[in-house]
């Protein structure tokens, strides 16, 4: 797999880059890279923002830099680098970020993603060089690039070698394994703390019934979460 993040703030990068997993990731074969697209403005004092015509708030990321940032480093004209790669331009109005969609990612040879800051893309750069928009939640960030670390992040676990355990990332919270339900609770030693005893069906050896107890665990955790969500 391999990766591109488009930024303005290469460097946070770095941190995450540094991560065990992340590290696990990168020596098993997957790469990450950033650009900083400021390095392509051809616009005095690196500039890579304007403001909105029609006026409003905030400045906006203009097109004609994040073309020349992506045709610099793919060698291609951008419109046609959807037909290569997905694109993805990280906003808060995107598709929600969902472990089916982490799935589909985890699949794919090659990303992109374009981290957006200030008030966002200019929405030719979306319509004509982006495949995907995609958002963590909704609420707003300064900027795409704590999204766009928890897209990889996401990812890179699923990708073989990057956990520990080649198991831990097929049966978790709201994988199809779990019928798309939050994981059960887990405990560990000691068996009682201040009166708190672990149920008692996990120190049992009995290994159906302790599947069955976490299926229904699970389940329940999924009902409750669909009620708090309203839906
Ligand atoms: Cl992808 N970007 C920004 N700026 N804010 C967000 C987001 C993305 N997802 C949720 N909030």
């Amino acid at each position: 797999m391999e990766i591109d993040v488009f930024t303005l703030f290469p460097e946070w990068f770095q941190w995450f880059r540094d991560q065990r997993h992340v590290r696990n990731a990168l020596a098993a074969g997957t790469s990450l890279r950033c650009v900083n697209f400021r390095e392509h403005t051809r616009l005095s004092g690196g500039q890579v923002d304007d403001t909105p015509f029609g006026g409003g708030a905030g400045m906006v990321l203009r097109v004609d830099v994040i073309d020349s940032a992506l045709r610099a480093h793919y060698g291609v004209d951008p419109v046609l680098l959807p037909e290569q790669r997905r694109v993805i331009a990280l906003t808060p109005g995107g598709r929600p970020l969902e472990d089916k969609l982490v799935d589909e990612l985890a699949a794919e040879p090659a990303l992109t993603l374009l981290c957006g800051r200030y008030e966002g893309f200019d929405e030719r750069i979306v319509e004509h060089f982006a495949s995907d928009q995609i958002s963590i939640g909704s609420y707003v960030l300064s900027g795409g690039e704590l999204a766009a670390m928890v897209v990889c992040d996401t990812i890179l676990r699923k990708l073989p070698g990057t956990l520990g355990h080649e198991d831990s990332a097929v049966e978790e919270s709201f994988s199809p394994a779990l019928g798309g339900n939050p994981e059960y609770p887990h405990y560990t030693r000691p068996a009682e703390y201040r009166g708190w005893r672990v149920p008692e069906v996990l120190l049992s050896g009995h290994h159906e019934r302790i599947e069955a107890w976490r299926r229904e665990r699970s389940s329940e955790r999924g009902e409750e979460r669909r009620g708090a969500a309203g839906r």
